[in-house]
């Protein structure tokens, strides 16, 4: 089973929604079998937490499953995942901080956004709805980027 790990900060918001869109598009490529999904927080703020309400909300409502348990990032994640995937930059630094050496297939979640203006998945936390949507449709474009790139790396 090739293991991929999605990391924000808080792990409410972007990473659980990241790991929901990511697993009903294996589903979709019948890839499920193959490829499994995990996310998690650098911070400690909202372990146990199931994902926001609004995350929830947006989820739902384009039709994507999504259920979690805020969990934080820690050194064991290292040698679990095949693939490590930072929402934001912030969230990149924090992770190298825990690994402590340099993971093969570690990146941010935009460098597989061909439509990217910033490396960036925006915090939608302290925004409004809107703000839940761009994130929902920019992890859409790089989640099936990055399922072509594992696929291709994997032959599958
Ligand atoms: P996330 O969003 O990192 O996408 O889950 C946040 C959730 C909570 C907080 C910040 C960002 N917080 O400060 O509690």
């Amino acid at each position: 089973m090739i293991k991929v790990l999605f990391v924000c900060l808080g792990n409410i918001c972007r990473s659980p929604m990241a790991e929901a869109i990511f697993n009903r598009q294996l589903k979709e490529r019948g890839l499920s079998a193959q490829i499994a999904s995990d996310s998690a927080g650098t911070s400690r703020y909202h372990i146990g937490a199931d994902p926001d309400p609004r995350t929830i909300d947006c989820s739902i409502g384009n039709n994507t499953p999504i259920d979690h348990k805020a969990r934080q990032v820690r050194i064991e994640d290292y040698h679990e995942f095949d693939y490590v995937l930072a929402m934001d930059q912030n969230n990149y630094r924090d992770i190298a901080a825990v690994f402590k050496k340099e993971h093969p297939h570690f990146y941010l979640m935009r460098e597989f956004d061909e439509e990217r203006d910033s490396l960036d998945v925006p915090d939608p936390y302290f925004g409004g709805m809107d703000g839940f949507q761009e994130v929902y449709d920019m992890l859409w474009r790089a989640s099936d980027k990055l399922i072509d790139s594992i696929a291709r790396e994997k032959n599958l």
